[in-house]
């Protein structure tokens, strides 16, 4: 049997559905990305916003926002995650719905803020329809906060002097590379801030982008917290310094870009 992509990712994210929490949980550079998500989100758009949220994986943002005050609906195509999502329980300001990022013309509403956090657009092959989609969503002068796995990241090019020359250069790849998720075949594309915006400028404005994890330790490498904690913290200054910086989000693991519909 042929599966389909969105059925692998279906079945994909399904698979590692369960454990997603707990390895998030104790991921430092995860929980980092995840506060300068929520405070980018919080400088630009206060509660009680409507936020849709797009690739919502287990909640955890989700909840996050609806505790904050904003009204929130939060999508995501795998059945698994949506199930985990909604076992957390009842916030009468958060709903969950299945949603594909590549069918957004099936959502209802109009929102202030539309987020998508950790990758889930990198898994997408057409950003030209997302940012037609994204933008009939939102309100005038709305939001598209999303979080993005660039084309290079220093700390994977850097696999190299370890001679792991597959993964060092992986995301070099322009059509972009099969990865391995909960046991599917799962397709994902990197993009630089320049790329991932020429999709959206016929109707967004790109008013910031922000480098994570430029040289502090990014999520596979969350164990250097515990083996040299004054080198990582001192990483983390300096990335805070530099993450506006424009280079930090060519180089990062990921970056936030701030799109305001025009
Ligand atoms: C790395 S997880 C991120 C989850 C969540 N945003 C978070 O911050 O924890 C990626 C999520 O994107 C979802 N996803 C991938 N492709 C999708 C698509 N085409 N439509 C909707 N969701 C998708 C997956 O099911 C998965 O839950």
């Amino acid at each position: 049997m042929n599966l389909t992509d969105i059925e692998k990712i279906n079945i994909g994210f399904g698979n590692v559905a369960d454990e997603y929490d707990s390895m998030q949980g104790i991921n430092i550079p995860v929980k980092i990305m995840r506060e300068k998500f929520y405070k980018t989100v919080d400088s630009y758009i206060k509660p009680p916003a409507y936020i849709l949220e797009l690739n919502c994986g287990t909640g955890i943002d989700a909840f996050y926002f609806a505790n904050a005050g904003y009204n929130v609906v939060a999508t995501d195509i795998s059945d698994k995650m949506l199930m985990n999502a909604r076992s957390k329980g009842t916030l009468k300001n958060l709903s969950f719905e299945k949603l594909n990022l590549a069918e957004l013309k099936k959502a209802t509403g109009k929102y202030d803020l539309v987020i998508s956090n950790l990758g889930g657009v990198n898994c997408l092959d057409d950003l030209s329809k997302l940012s037609r989609d994204v933008s009939e969503l939102l309100n005038p002068k709305g939001y598209f906060i999303v979080s993005v796995m660039p084309q290079f990241c220093l700390w994977e090019f850097a696999l190299i002097f370890k001679g792991e020359f597959k993964r060092a250069l992986r995301r070099l790849k322009r059509d972009g590379v099969i990865a391995n998720v909960g046991g599917e075949q799962i397709f994902v594309r990197y993009y630089s801030p320049k790329k991932f915006y020429s999709y959206f400028k016929n109707n967004f404005h790109l008013n910031k982008t922000t480098g994570l994890r430029i040289f502090a330790p990014p999520q596979p490498a969350s164990h250097w917290y515990q083996k040299h904690p004054s080198i990582t913290k001192f990483l983390d200054i300096i990335d805070n310094k530099i993450e506006s910086f424009y280079f930090s989000s060519l180089i990062g693991d990921y970056y936030i870009a701030v799109l305001q519909k025009v």
